[in-house]
């Protein structure tokens, strides 16, 4: 095999864990072989990246060399690699100063919850907000914020004018839907040009945030995403279930090497507070959160309980910050006062 087969071949790896080759991702370096020996050369920033892809390599060429010679380059931060991390991204939307994307490795951990509260907590501090439902194929930011029943209408400069309550501006795609739970079989690259659409025709007006509903998972949406805006600040959502799971590693490492810079992690279903006697129970042990973040040196942006309120009153389009108890709004208002501790935010004042 010669250089350029080598080339050819290994250009074709999909990045472990994410629906994209590392010819895609642009980590491979110069590549030569000589005397049967191949000679590598990855362009990564984090170690563990460089060590997936290095194993990668070794499992499907290992045995068709006599050695593989596999090194890394570092890049400091990035500047020229051509896909989502942070130094240089497009910007769909120039019209929000920062963007906060919420994330999380797993499905049904609670991250649409969180960026729902998040969102209209940041509305109360008094800035300009709008969320944007990035879960294209399971969207329900309009059935949390009790928005549902609107339709997208087009205003006299053609754009989308987008739903709106509790103080934010709202945009999915089960508003354009002819109702709310009209199954999406799209391919993923409609998904992602719908996206960029909501992104470019909507009329956001100026924000001070735009927080983005994440779907689950690091395939394309999640990559297009970094690639297509300046992310501000993710927030990874986890519950102590799934806390120490791959999916948690896998989604943290994503951001990691792509550059996105993390606010940190928001522990959901915490712990269990009990309806009648307000006692607490960590019925799921402690800290799992706080773990995680101390393994991958990301804050802990805090913890919420598990509370059965939060799940009725969301289910009726009534988010716990903004119609909860005082105790319900306070957990949602602490990780947003963290949030805005621990990044770098562009805000007027
Ligand atoms: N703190 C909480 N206490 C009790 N129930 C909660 C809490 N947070 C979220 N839930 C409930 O858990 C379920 C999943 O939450 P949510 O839809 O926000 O998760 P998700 O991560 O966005 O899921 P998906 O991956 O499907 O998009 C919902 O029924 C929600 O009401
Ligand atoms: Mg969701």
């Amino acid at each position: 095999m010669n250089s350029k087969e080598l080339q050819q071949g290994l250009k074709e790896l999909k990045y472990p864990g994410i629906d994209r080759s590392i010819g895609d991702l642009k980590l491979l370096g110069e590549i030569k072989v000589v005397n049967n020996i191949a000679n590598i050369e990855l362009l990564t920033i984090s170690d563990d990246s460089y060590l997936n892809v290095k194993k990668l390599i070794e499992e499907n060429y290992a045995t068709q060399f006599d050695a593989l010679n596999i090194t890394k380059k570092n890049l400091e931060a990035k500047k020229d690699m051509n896909y989502g991390h942070s130094a240089s991204p497009n910007n769909r939307a120039p019209y929000a100063k920062n963007i906060i994307a919420v994330t999380s490795g797993k499905g049904g951990v609670g991250k649409s919850t969180v960026s729902v509260n998040i969102a209209i907590a940041l509305a109360q501090k008094g800035y300009k907000v709008g969320i944007l439902d990035a879960d294209v194929y399971g969207p329900n930011i309009p059935r949390l914020t009790n928005t549902d029943l609107q339709r997208i209408a087009w205003n006299d400069d053609n754009k989308i004018v987008p739903a709106e309550n509790y103080g934010i501006k709202i945009m999915s795609v089960a508003l354009t839907t002819p109702t709310m739970d009209t199954p999406l079989v799209w391919r993923s690259s409609v998904a992602v040009n719908a996206l960029i659409q909501f992104l470019e025709d909507v009329a956001w007006g100026e924000l001070d945030f735009m927080v983005i509903d994440m779907p689950p998972g690091t395939g394309d949406v999640q990559l297009t995403i970094a690639q297509e805006l300046p992310i501000s600040a993710a927030v990874l959502v986890t519950t102590p279930q799934v806390v120490a799971t791959d999916d948690v590693s896998r989604a943290v490492m994503m951001f990691k090497d792509i550059g996105v810079k993390m606010a940190g992690i928001v522990e959901n279903m915490s712990f269990f507070i009990a309806p009648d006697t307000k006692n607490r129970y960590d019925i799921f042990g402690t800290g799992g959160g706080d773990k995680i973040a101390q393994k991958y040196n990301i804050p802990f942006l805090g913890g919420i309980p598990l509370d059965m309120a939060v799940r009725e009153a969301s289910d009726k389009g009534e988010p716990p910050v903004a119609l909860g108890s005082s105790e319900q709004k306070k957990y949602y208002q602490d990780v947003v006062d963290n949030i805005l501790k621990n990044s770098d935010f562009t805000l007027d004042n």
